[in-house]
């Protein structure tokens, strides 16, 4: 079985510089302590307007204090967000899980999909599932396919 990781059309690279077409970024991050559901309308709005300007696409999943967010769409809007992201407060200790040149989108329907633990949970989809959250390949791929996974 194919791992949803491997299916993302890598390029050479997997840095976004080098990247004309269409590019993806996924990441995790903590939560500021105190961010709350105010703060996460804020967040939502103003990301699903920007990315609605920009051709952008994705998902954003919080669970635990934790962000988990795929992004997709031209290279260049991409790395215009991937910049505002690294310098945002309101979430730290961003870890670029995957990142890349994309074939086709996965989430070509939302500006920004947003679902947290009430709707699905990511911890509950590892414990049934087969993928290691020790190796990095299995744990990444185990996001994707659980964000490919959620219904909103
Ligand atoms: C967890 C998280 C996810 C975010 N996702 C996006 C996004 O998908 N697109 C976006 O433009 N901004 C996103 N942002 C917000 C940006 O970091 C930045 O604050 C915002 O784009 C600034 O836009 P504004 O000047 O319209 O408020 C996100 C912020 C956080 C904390």
């Amino acid at each position: 079985m194919r791992r949803a990781a491997e299916s993302c059309d890598r390029s050479l690279t997997s840095d976004l510089a080098d990247i004309e077409g269409l590019a993806y970024y996924l990441y995790r991050s903590a939560a500021r302590p105190g961010l709350n559901a105010e703060d996460l309308q804020l967040i939502l709005s103003s990301a699903r307007r920007r990315n609605q300007s920009l051709g952008l696409t994705g998902c954003l999943h919080h669970e635990d204090g934790l962000f988990f967010q795929w992004l997709e769409g031209p290279a260049d809007g991409l790395r215009e967000v991937v910049a505002l992201l690294e310098a945002d407060e309101r979430h730290q200790d961003l870890l670029v899980l995957d990142q890349g040149a994309l074939q086709h989108r996965r989430f070509q329907d939302w500006r920004m999909r947003f679902s947290d633990r009430d709707r699905a949970s990511l911890m509950d989809w590892f414990a049934g599932s087969d993928s290691s959250t020790v190796h990095r390949g299995d744990y990444v791929g185990g996001v994707v396919a659980f964000m490919m996974s959620v219904t909103v």
